[in-house]
């Protein structure tokens, strides 16, 4: 057929294979071959036509690459019309994940069969898309309307079993020779004389609790996704499916789903697809760079971030040893993890077995001499130089040579930690975010004598505990928290100079961060900043106008959620935060203290000064080599600290917005605000000034 599809047959069935590594996207060959198997299928003596896949997994959709580029023909549309109306009974066995388009071709086949390994799942929401090739008008014919919304508003897939159970999968296959099952179902339904069930032909009707259950869903969905607008989109084409003719709602489908391609969110979203998939890649070092086993983990420091890293390995199958100071300090770290897992439990995330089997996986001491023959190393200890450095001197005499010694550390240097040992080429850093079993960033940060075997050790090992890595070089706050530092420094002056903290949070919140900054303050506890400012000199503190508010409301006991206030004043109960006259009456008195005349700011300002901090920043950190691609800086940002997706990060952001206009930004924020604050980075006076965007210069070097 074509150099990804092929035809044959096995008796009276004929058996379409497409074999497109690595996941059978539905690129143009495969259209095209898809187009001639079913001609050939028409033409000759079969009677049944079995559609399914070679290698890792049946169709994992549309091919993402092909996006934006001229369309080609056959379409997709027209393919799997062809398929819906083909003469002969097909059915679609599948294996590995069917996708999007993937999932769209096997439910225009007249049934579906499956290993119970195999999930099923429309996850264009996350690319800011919606199924465009009748998913949405054939899954809730299938599945009726909840179950339909369910799986394309989240875009989780569905494993086989239970969508047997939803009615999307019509035979699940036990045994691990699929194509043989599916032959033998095939035959099954042939005896059976069963008819050719199109989807497409199945009843769908709007009644009362349909109505009820869609309004729900635009406004929860409006409430949980904040600005998305294919989630919306999605919600228009299942109340299509539900009132028009099937032709009609397929072409009430199609005209969304072009409005959802053209929206710049779903360009920010497949960025963040891809950019994520290149951001675990090092540059320089081959695919195949070997990595050292890492079977067995140690972690220094039994508090906040160690016993969340713990449960990230238990919860991998890594068994974990975990050191304190003390009987107590270790007590008090294990009680906490054993907490962690009964709520998480309680709330129906995991089973008692599981959380059991993690549990039993991780073990306690107070003797350094028990991390002899671990492979990793990960210390957590407090945040200073001294006391890490002192932690390394002794892993290097404990350790077997080929460990690899990590730091979790969030601010030290890194090549004065690996410098004290006798391996400095065994030591980087691998910085967690907290809560550190629940947030899925890594940073790996490279010190200057990392090895590459030990890099790539580190970004297996963060696949492997389902993180999402990101090297990082040796800076004060590596990537994330050395642009965070400007982004709060210019909420702080926003609040000093006229805004509240509720205008603060709620513009950036509405505009779609997970959290506002000062609410993050609260969360995080402002004891933290106030204690890390206390070992600062002056000119280290920076700015005196961006920590005299937060300096006062420790001194005044406000630590933030932990003693009920902070920015805000919180609900015991609740957590619920709400505005305190308190918190303007100090904010008001710091900034006559330090001479700043109060005026209106607008939401607007906000956004723009917060965002082109972080994007300022983001290009110096380029332009310095700290991250390897402006991608990976939109991915920390995106997993570490709630940016929103569906913009991209704040250097797709810049692109969107253009480098020549950020640039202009920065240089008015300089002659008007803070020569000191607003330094452009050379790189965005470079880009502005030759009308390129990052991205275009990260494919150019
Ligand atoms: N198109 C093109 N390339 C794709 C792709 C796709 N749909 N899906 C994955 N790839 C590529 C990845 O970019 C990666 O390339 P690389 O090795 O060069 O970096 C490679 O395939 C392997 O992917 P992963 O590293 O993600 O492999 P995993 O085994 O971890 O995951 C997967 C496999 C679950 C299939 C995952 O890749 C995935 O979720 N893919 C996206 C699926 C998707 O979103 N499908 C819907 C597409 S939109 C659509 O179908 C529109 C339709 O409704 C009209
Ligand atoms: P923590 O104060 O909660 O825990 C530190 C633990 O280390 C305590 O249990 C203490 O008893 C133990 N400890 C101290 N000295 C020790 C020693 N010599 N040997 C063994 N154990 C020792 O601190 P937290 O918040 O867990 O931070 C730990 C490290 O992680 C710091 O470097 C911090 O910068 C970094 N980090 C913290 C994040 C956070 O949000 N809390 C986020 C990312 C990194």
């Amino acid at each position: 057929m074509t150099e990804t599809v092929s035809y044959r047959r096995d008796g009276d069935i004929g058996i379409v294979c497409i074999d497109n590594p690595p996941v059978n996207a539905l690129s143009h060959s495969v259209r095209s071959g898809l187009m001639a198997a079913l001609e050939q299928s028409s033409a000759d003596d079969s009677r049944a036509l079995v559609v399914h896949c070679a290698g890792r997994t049946f169709i994992a959709g549309a091919d993402i690459t092909e996006f934006g580029k001229p369309p080609r023909e056959p379409i997709l549309g027209e393919v799997l019309a062809r398929l819906d109306a083909h003469d002969k009974l097909t059915v679609a066995a599948v294996h590995g994940t069917a996708l999007g388009g993937g999932l769209e071709t096997a439910l225009c086949c007249h049934y579906r069969c499956a290993l119970p390994s195999a999930k099923v799942g429309l996850p264009e929401v996350k690319l800011g898309l919606l199924p465009g090739a009748g998913g949405t008008q054939r899954t809730p014919r299938l599945t009726g309307l909840e179950t339909a919304l369910e799986l394309i508003t989240s875009g989780n897939p569905m494993p086989a079993p239970r969508a047997a159970d939803a009615g999307l999968v019509d035979k699940v296959i036990e045994g691990d020779d699929l194509l043989a099952g599916a032959l033998a179902y095939t035959r099954e339904l042939l005896d059976g004389e069963a008819p050719l069930r199109r989807a497409s032909e199945l009843p769908l009707q709007l009644d009362d609790a349909g109505r009820e259950l869609l309004a729900t869903a635009r406004e929860r969905l409006a409430r949980r996704t904040r600005g998305e607008n294919a989630p919306q989109r999605i919600v228009d084409c299942l109340e299509a499916a539900a009132t028009l003719p099937f032709d009609e709602g397929l072409r009430r489908e199609r005209e969304l789903f072009m409005a959802c391609m053209e929206d710049p969110q779903s360009g920010a979203l497949r960025h963040m697809f891809f950019a994520e998939r290149e951001a675990a890649k090092v540059q320089g070092l081959p695919r195949d760079t070997a990595t050292q086993p890492v079977d067995t983990v140690g972690i220094i420091g039994a508090g906040t971030m160690g016993g969340g890293i713990a449960m990230c390995f238990a919860n991998a199958g890594i068994p974990v040893t975990l050191i304190d100071m003390s009987d107590e300090g270790l007590e008090r770290g294990l009680g906490l993890i054993r907490k962690n897992y009964a709520t998480s439990v309680k709330r129906g995330k995991l089973s008692q077995d599981k959380a059991d089997a993690a549990l039993a996986l991780i073990g306690g001491s107070t003797d350094y001499a028990a991390l002899a023959e671990v492979d990793l190393v990960v210390e957590a200890v407090f945040e200073s130089l001294e006391l890490k450095q002192d932690v390394f001197r002794q892993l290097d005499g404990i350790c077997k040579p080929q460990a690899i010694l990590a730091t979790n550390t969030s601010y030290q240097d890194v090549n004065a930690i690996a410098g004290v040992t006798s391996r400095p080429q065994q030591v980087l850093g691998m910085h967690f975010f907290s809560p550190a079993n629940v947030m899925k960033l890594l940073e790996v940060v490279r010190a200057d004598a990392s090895s590459d075997t030990i890099l790539a050790t580190a970004m297996a090992v963060a696949k492997r505990i389902g993180k999402v890595p990101v090297l990082a070089g040796v800076c004060y706050g590596f990537i994330g928290n050395r642009m965070l530092r400007h982004y709060q420094r210019e909420a702080q002056l926003c609040l000093i100079e006229g805004a509240t903290p509720a205008q603060i949070d709620g513009a950036m919140e509405r505009w779609g961060m997970a959290m506002g900054p000062l609410a993050v303050g609260d969360l995080a506890g402002l004891d933290i900043g106030y204690k890390a400012r206390q070992g600062l000199t002056t000119e280290q503190k920076g700015d005196p106008r961006s920590y005299r508010v937060p300096d006062l409301l420790v001194e005044q006991g406000r630590l933030g959620q932990k003693s009920g206030q902070g920015y805000y004043q919180y609900d015991p109960e609740t957590r619920k935060r709400s505005d305190d006259p308190a918190v303007m009456a100090i904010v008001e008195a710091a900034a006559e203290e330090l001479g700043v005349e109060r005026r209106a700011i607008s939401d607007d300002e906000i956004i723009s000064r917060l965002t082109t901090a972080l994007i300022n920043e983001g290009a110096h950190i380029l332009e310095e080599g700290i991250a390897q691609r402006p991608g990976d800086i939109d991915v920390v940002y995106a997993y570490g600290y709630g940016f929103p997706r569906h913009r991209g990060g704040p250097m797709h952001l810049a692109d969107h917005l253009g480098t020549g206009a950020m640039y202009e930004t920065v240089c008015r924020y300089r002659d008007t605000l803070s020569a000191d604050n607003w330094q452009p980075s050379e790189l965005l006076a470079k880009l502005a000034a030759e009308g390129k965007t990052f991205a275009e210069w990260q494919r150019e070097r």
